[in-house]
């Protein structure tokens, strides 16, 4: 009885600490499966790709409100999106706006890709394209 209450005890302690290392989120930037990399201009103007987290927006908010109310079309690199636009409340301005999120001056939380990432949709897990925090290069 006692060596089985053990090995019961010693399975939850494994499973508390699987679901904490799940749950505790990791601080560090990085991409994720579904990311979108936009890099029509970015890298030109010396700048560096812009990794649109796809999957934290679409749980926040419905597809309608991008895809229909804001016209971004359904293609990674399918829209002209510039930074006057933005300005101008079009596009990732109309929510990065210091109202709905923070606003344009956080340049690096957008522009985050790795110098030289195509255009693409990230279909891999292991792959990295963003460059963790404090790491210097263009
Ligand atoms: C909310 C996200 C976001 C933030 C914040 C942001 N950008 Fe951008 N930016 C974009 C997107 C999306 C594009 C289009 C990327 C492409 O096609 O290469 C872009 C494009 C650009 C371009 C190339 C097109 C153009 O308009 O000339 C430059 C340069 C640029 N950004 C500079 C900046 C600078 C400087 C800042 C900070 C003051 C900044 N961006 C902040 C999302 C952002
Ligand atoms: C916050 C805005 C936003 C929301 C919400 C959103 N999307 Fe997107 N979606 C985008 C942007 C931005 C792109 C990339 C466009 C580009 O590169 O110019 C994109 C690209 C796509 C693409 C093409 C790339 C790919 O992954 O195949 C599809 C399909 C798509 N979205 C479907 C959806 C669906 C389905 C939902 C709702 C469950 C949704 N989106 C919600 C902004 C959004
Ligand atoms: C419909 C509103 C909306 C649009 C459009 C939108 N965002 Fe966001 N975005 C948000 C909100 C809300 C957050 C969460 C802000 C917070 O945590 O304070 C966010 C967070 C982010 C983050 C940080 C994600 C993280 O892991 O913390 C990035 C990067 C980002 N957005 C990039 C973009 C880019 C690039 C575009 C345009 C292609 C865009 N967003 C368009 C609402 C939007």
């Amino acid at each position: 009885m006692l060596i089985f209450w053990e090995s019961r005890l010693r399975r939850i302690a494994m499973f508390i600490a699987v679901i904490g290392f799940l749950i505790v989120p990791n601080s560090q930037a990085r991409s994720e499966y579904g990311d979108v990399v936009i890099n029509n201009y970015s890298d030109d103007a010396g700048m560096r790709p812009v990794v649109f987290p796809h999957w934290f927006h679409r749980i926040r908010f419905r597809c309608k409100v991008c895809h229909s109310d804001l016209g971004f079309e359904f293609k990674a690199g399918g829209n002209d999106i510039t930074m006057l636009k933005i300005f101008d409340g079009e596009y990732c301005g109309a929510c990065h706006n210091d109202e709905i999120a923070w606003s344009v001056e956080n340049c690096s939380l957008c522009h985050s890709g790795k110098p030289g990432t195509p255009t693409q949709i990230h279909n891999s897990t292991i792959d990295r394209l963003v460059i963790p925090p404090g790491v210097t290069g263009q």
